[in-house]
């Protein structure tokens, strides 16, 4: 089901995101930045995923839910921009020289920040699982489903591989 394939990536982008929040609640700034980078590869393939092969889809089918297309877009959109601005955030106190106190003060405001873009991001995925990709696995015939799990599991894969070893893959 598309809703397995999906739900799979989710937990693989939580997995990453957890680990750049660990390394920044350390103060270890190079390896919270190493993994945000590898989240946000892993988090725009996803979305590219969803807005190539299934928002079409969707789009086609009658939808039984509330939420249509554009919502799911617009919400790619607002986690984009809280991505944006935190991975700015993140750029930005690695550079400076603070005192130890500053320095755990600006940590607990960037983790505030990262908060928002988490519980976006569970909302969203949560949509997803729970009227997108379940309206897409009731409505789709099996033809359709097996060539669509055959390109998302696909393009995964090369991004998965275009990742280097020292990281979290
Ligand atoms: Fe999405
Ligand atoms: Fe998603």
């Amino acid at each position: 089901m598309l809703v397995e394939l999906i739900h799979q990536q989710h937990l693989e982008l939580r997995e990453l995101f957890i680990r750049h929040q660990e390394a920044l609640l350390q103060g270890k700034f190079e390896e919270a930045e190493e993994y945000l980078e590898n989240f946000e590869v892993f988090l725009k393939a996803h979305m590219q995923i969803e807005e190539n092969y299934l928002f079409p889809e969707f789009a086609k089918i009658k939808q039984t839910s509330k939420w249509n297309v554009s919502l799911y877009e617009k919400e790619h959109d607002k986690i984009n921009q809280l991505y944006n601005n935190i991975s700015k955030d993140l750029t930005w106190l690695s550079e400076q020289e603070l005192t130890e106190s500053q320095l755990r003060r600006n940590i607990i405001a960037l983790l505030d920040k990262e908060k928002t873009l988490k519980g976006l991001n569970e909302h969203h995925e949560e949509r997803e699982e729970e009227a997108m990709l379940k309206e897409l696995d009731e409505q789709l015939d099996q033809r359709q489903l097996k060539e669509l799990k055959l390109d998302i599991k696909l393009t995964w894969a090369e991004v998965t591989a275009s990742v280097t070893q020292t990281t979290a893959y």
